[in-house]
């Protein structure tokens, strides 16, 4: 049984205690619902891969109700200062070095000499964090694989009867995941996932931001970049300028190609951080009507190049890529 918990004192009461006792609660953050446990208990995090059916462990981010009590498990350097003080709290995960006295779990870590760390921006969440005062493991909602829940309801859908509990905080309010930056070796800040705060913001605080050295496929340095992550059902079809009668539509801006029966507009006013914030709402919308409809993919429209247009390109290349065979629960009924 998964209990639904609304952000009330006594919610919170209780998912801080379940979180504790080792138990896995998944809550809003203003990115995207995490499947939180505390990440100093080894168990616990085997059960958070256990359900979200990820094929193998990789790393999870950490999360805290503020920098001082993140910086307790990192040996944060001069820059990580300047970023917690700039973005957190808000979309922004850092790897540094762990510190040598971390309580973080090695499973949490996967066994990595750097932790992820991030301190989430929401009421409940911060909330919840204060109450609990550990580390907070929480990757996102979802099975592996799939699209990333924005909402209460696409948790139960992904996670119903797995987890111990929700804890209800509404619809996200960015939409896509933390950006991830490296900045272990603060003499290059490297960006491993685009995310909610923008490449132009980061290089305002950093200067230069470099890229990975190694290709996407070749070494998984943050498992978040295997190629195929995010998969609706459907495949995916980009930067279409058309649309076949057996596709819908996941629309952007105010021009749209004729013909679509099901669409889906991330934003008619062509703002990115609209955009951003339907975006896994909007996939998960125009996959269960699409299949319902017997369509046979999803065609989607160009999305500007710029701030967050980066992170929601990564999200739709992510969802277009080709996919390895999944396990028979992922596959669509
Ligand atoms: O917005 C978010 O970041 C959400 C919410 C719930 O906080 N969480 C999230 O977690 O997206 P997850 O597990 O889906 O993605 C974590 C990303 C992965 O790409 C992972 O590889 C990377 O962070 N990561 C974690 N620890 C790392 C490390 N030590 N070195 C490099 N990458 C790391
Ligand atoms: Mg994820």
């Amino acid at each position: 049984m998964t209990n639904l918990l609304d952000a009330s004192s006594s919610g919170l009461q209780t998912a801080a205690r379940i979180l504790r006792e080792g138990g896995l609660v998944a809550f809003g953050t203003e990115t995207v619902y995490g499947l939180g446990g505390d990440a100093t208990q080894p168990k616990t995090v085997a059960r958070i891969f256990e359900a979200k059916n990820r094929p193998r462990f990789n790393p999870l981010i950490s999360h805290f109700a503020d920098a001082q009590a993140a910086f307790t498990q990192v040996v944060a350097n001069p820059l990580a200062h300047k970023l917690a003080e700039a973005f957190w709290p808000g979309p922004l995960t850092l790897i540094l070095p762990r510190a040598p006295h971390s309580t973080v779990s090695d499973l949490a870590a996967d066994g990595l000499p750097t932790l992820a760390v991030r301190v989430p921006k929401g009421e409940t969440v911060q909330a919840l964090l204060k109450l609990v005062q550990r580390p907070i493991a929480a990757p996102s909602a979802n099975r592996s694989g799939r699209i990333s829940p924005s909402d209460a309801a696409h948790v139960l859908e992904e996670l119903g009867g797995r987890i111990d509990a929700v804890l209800d905080s509404g619809p996200c309010q960015v939409g896509v995941e933390s950006t991830v930056l490296d900045i272990s070796n603060p003499e290059r800040p490297t960006l491993l996932r685009p995310g909610g705060i923008t490449l132009e913001a980061l290089q305002a605080v950093c200067g230069t931001i470099f890229m990975p050295e190694t290709e996407v496929d070749a070494a998984p340095a943050s498992p978040g970049r295997l190629l195929s992550h995010y998969a609706p059902h459907l495949p995916v079809r980009l930067n279409a300028v058309d649309v076949a009668p057996d596709e819908a539509l996941l629309a952007f801006g105010n021009t749209q190609p004729s013909g679509a029966t099901i669409s889906w507009n991330l934003s008619a006013s062509g703002n990115l951080e609209e955009a951003a914030a339907r975006l896994f709402t909007g996939l998960r919308t125009l996959d269960k009507q699409g299949q319902s409809h017997h369509l046979r993919g999803i065609a989607v429209q160009p999305i500007p190049q710029h701030g967050l247009g980066l992170a929601i390109q990564d999200r739709l290349n992510r969802a277009a890529a080709p996919r390895p065979a999944l396990p028979p629960e992922d596959l669509p009924a």
